[in-house]
């Protein structure tokens, strides 16, 4: 067990024994911000302090004369308000590292109760082009779904597709009316693009397109059999769109469930929501009513509009009474841009009542919406190309492949072409999905180029030289695997014993991630890794070293490698041996 672990379970049987009606679960352990007052320590017992109005420093010194972990740490600590500061004896590292060796561990645990949890991401809308504002969502919701699965909980991914919706009246209308076949074989979603923009033009200007447009869609819903046909069309051309960049990308579903796999279901959400008066009818429309929530009092939801069409909200409540019934989730997980926060509230507060008024909600499920800010161009405005238009994601895609390639050939001038250009595509597709997940996800970044080839600084391509530097070491070294050679790991500088406490807390990281949905955290740590090793590599001669110290590094820069290549491939981020 991991050192941070079993001081979690120590500190538990102490708290009980002064403090019995205490919760276990909130006896957390955290790194320590400052090495100089320790390697972990608890805030828990301020909390605990704090509830039961006593002095928290008082509470401390009683937990502390009840616990024992004389074989984990040194003396404990007292400090602050009544923090706990814990710092692990040297044997205690060097074992952990040891079992990590032994492949009995990658520095991070298993979670202790497995959740299902449902993540809905992506999501673009058919016959549109998939754009730059889709990719935060894609690269976002692939990694929240890869760690949670590393942790060992059962995640179903859904493709909520925009397939449904008023855009088909305009679409089906332009297609009728002047379709070219030609560039429609050559570039579907370029033709389909046209054809809605130009319908959606006119209908601004003439009531009478608006109104064929209108009657087009009234047809799709009424089944209409030409125009079914054609809206099938325009999915199967836009899902193939999809796939080629979710095929880059790297990104899998396990459902792609469109908004119009709901349709047959909207109905009923809507009288059920009626029937147990959570929605009524207002100017001919319906509307759930939010009375006893002071935040969305002024929001109420339309759920039918006067002429008794559903709408988006409609879908997401069917949505999610599906996902409830068909895998019963502990959490469903929401990736879209922070424009929907206010229909995602409306959602989760709708359910939330039509389950407890249903009997439904013994169980509550967590839902969560995990909204992200925009990507602004270096002028600090929404991110255009040059004439202004919406950047798609298959161009940036190839653009960034086009420049890591400029890259690596600098670099490499003689590897031969076919290499540098699959070194050039896993460094293109990290950078772009690197520069994405490592600021805060709530705020806005700047998309730069540069910046996010760059391979010094904060960088995928920096990550990934480290990974392949590592690498090289034992390419030069003739060693393969640590695993069978090393015996004993022995921490000695300063600069090791610092890369070893790094390593022990990447499961601290990916739980942190996890709890708050946020990837930079993990970034970050990645980071401040390849420094850490970086700082080792120059102060610690390893190959030069005598036995047993050779092989106790050799072994650090192995763990280092497999904790960077492992914390990429939670950012959906590839390593290459060689760079
Ligand atoms: N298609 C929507 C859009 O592009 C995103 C859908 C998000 N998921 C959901 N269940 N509403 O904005």
């Amino acid at each position: 067990m991991l050192p941070y672990r079993l001081i979690e379970q120590r500190l538990q049987p102490a708290v009980l024994a002064v403090l019995p009606d205490a919760d276990p679960a909130t006896l957390q352990v955290r790194p320590c911000a400052d090495l100089r007052f320790g390697d972990y320590q608890t805030a828990a017992l301020m909390g605990l302090a704090k509830a039961r109005k006593m002095n928290p420093r008082a509470l401390a010194e009683q937990v502390l004369a009840k616990l024992d972990m004389a074989d984990l740490c040194g003396r404990v600590e007292i400090a602050g308000a009544g923090f706990l500061n814990f710092r692990l004896l040297p044997a205690t590292l060097t074992s952990a590292l040891e079992s990590a060796v032994r492949g009995e561990h990658m520095f991070f645990s298993r979670a202790a109760q497995p959740r299902s949890i449902v993540i809905d991401f992506s999501s673009p809308n058919v016959a549109k082009p998939m754009h730059i504002g889709h990719i935060r969502s894609t690269i976002l919701g692939d990694c929240l779904a890869r760690l949670f699965r590393l942790l060992g909980h059962r995640v179903v991914t859904d493709n909520h597709l925009g397939d449904w919706g008023t855009q088909f009246g305009m679409l089906l209308l332009g297609w009728k009316r002047d379709l070219d076949r030609a560039t429609l074989d050559r570039d579907p979603i370029a033709e389909m693009e046209r054809l809605y923009k130009k319908v959606s033009a006119e209908c601004k200007e003439t009531s009478a397109t608006l109104e064929d447009a209108r009657q087009e869609l009234v047809k799709l819903q009424a089944g209409d059999a030409e125009n079914l046909r054609l809206w099938r069309e325009m999915i199967a051309l836009s899902q193939h769109q999809f796939d080629t960049i979710y095929g880059r990308l790297g990104v899998t579903f396990d459902f792609t469930l469109g908004e119009s796999f709901y349709n047959p279901r909207l109905k009923a959400v809507v009288a059920a929501l009626v029937a147990r008066g959570l929605a009524r009818e207002s100017e001919g429309a319906i509307v759930v009513f939010f009375d006893d929530l002071p935040a969305l009092k002024e929001h109420p939801a339309l759920v039918q509009k006067s002429d008794g069409a559903a709408n988006y909200a409609t879908t997401d409540l069917a949505t999610l009474a599906h996902r409830l019934e068909t895998w019963h989730p502990a959490e469903v997980i929401y990736v879209t841009d922070g424009r929907q926060q206010l229909h995602f509230q409306q959602i989760f507060a709708a359910f939330r009542n039509w389950q407890l008024a249903i009997g439904n909600w013994q169980a509550p499920i967590k839902l969560a919406h995990v909204w992200f800010g925009s990507i602004l161009g270096e002028d600090g405005k929404p991110f255009k190309t040059r004439s202004g238009e919406t950047v798609k994601l298959a161009g940036l895609l190839d653009e960034a492949e086009e420049r890591a390639l400029k890259v690596v050939t600098e670099k490499n001038p003689n590897l031969p072409e076919s290499e540098r250009k699959e070194i050039a595509r896993v460094i293109g597709l990290g950078a772009v999905k690197y520069a994405d997940l490592l600021p805060n996800r709530q705020s806005d970044y700047v998309f730069s180029w540069d910046k996010m080839l760059a391979l010094s600084g904060n960088t995928a391509p920096y990550l990934q030289y480290a990974y392949a530097r590592i690498r090289s070491i034992f390419r030069k070294s003739e060693v393969r695997s640590p695993k069978s050679e090393v015996q004993a790991v022995v921490l000695v500088a300063l600069e090791e014993i610092a890369l070893a406490k790094q390593l022990l807390n990447f499961g601290l990281v990916l739980e942190a991630v996890a709890e708050e949905y946020r990837p930079n955290y993990l970034c970050n740590y990645l980071y401040d890794l390849a420094g850490g090793f970086t700082r080792f590599y120059e102060t610690c001669p390893v190959l030069k070293a005598d036995e047993p110290t050779r092989g106790s590094r050799l072994a650090l820069c192995d763990l280092t490698s497999r904790v960077l290549k492992q914390g990429l491939e939670i950012l959906g981020i590839e390593t290459v041996e060689q760079m």
